[in-house]
């Protein structure tokens, strides 16, 4: 196609969330940062990553079939970082973070995060790539009050950092385009 550069079979959807999963793992909060996080169902609230079978968090959701997803806010980008790049199986990551808990005793939720969530594993599948696929339930979630506006989460509040993988940067948000469900009818 002219004007276009072939780049191979890649999942290149523009931005990734980086979003920080928490386990309990051997009695002790873990966490890892996840680009590969998506929402797959609204009604019940569903969630899904992928995530390679040996990081140590995995190790907690497979014992616990629980797990954390907490968004975290631009000014938790080297704490993000860190997380993604050691190991709770050589470094305690229990400490990096406030942890508290809500409805499910085996998901830390981090306390600093503006919007955390606490999900029940529904399936986790082993589809022939180096990735499992964790699908989970959305048993609660939270949000900052501070991040509230008119009793709508309110995303310039949120703040939440995003990630780009192919160029392994973070980002902020940018400005508002309009209002979904309705700049569109213009060209009615
Ligand atoms: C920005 C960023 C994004 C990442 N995204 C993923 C991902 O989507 N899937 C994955 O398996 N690992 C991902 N990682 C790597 C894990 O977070 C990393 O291996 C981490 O150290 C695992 O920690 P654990 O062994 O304590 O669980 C990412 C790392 C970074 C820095």
């Amino acid at each position: 196609m002219k004007g276009k550069v072939t780049y191979g079979s890649k999942p290149l959807v523009y931005p990734m969330p980086a979003a920080i999963i928490g386990s309990m793992v051997d009695g002790k909060a873990n966490f890892m940062t996840i680009a590969y996080c998506g929402v797959v169902n609204n009604n019940p609230a569903m969630v899904a990553i992928g995530s390679n079978p040996s990081h140590h968090t995995m190790k907690g959701i497979r014992e616990h079939k629980t797990f954390s997803v907490n968004i975290p806010s631009t000014s938790m980008a080297e704490k993000t970082d860190y997380v993604g790049i050691y190991s709770g199986r050589d470094v305690d990551k229990s400490k990096i973070f406030d942890v508290h808990y809500g409805v499910l005793s085996n998901a830390p939720l981090i306390a600093e995060s503006p919007v955390t969530l606490e999900c029940r594993v529904r399936e986790m599948l082993d589809i022939g790539g180096n990735d499992t696929i964790i699908i989970g339930e959305v048993v609660e979630s939270y949000i900052d009050e501070s991040c509230m506006t008119d009793g709508v989460p309110d995303a310039l509040k949120i703040d939440p950092l995003i990630y780009t993988p192919n160029d392994r940067k973070y980002w902020s948000l940018g400005d508002t385009k309009g209002d979904g469900w309705s700049i569109g009818t213009s060209l009615e």
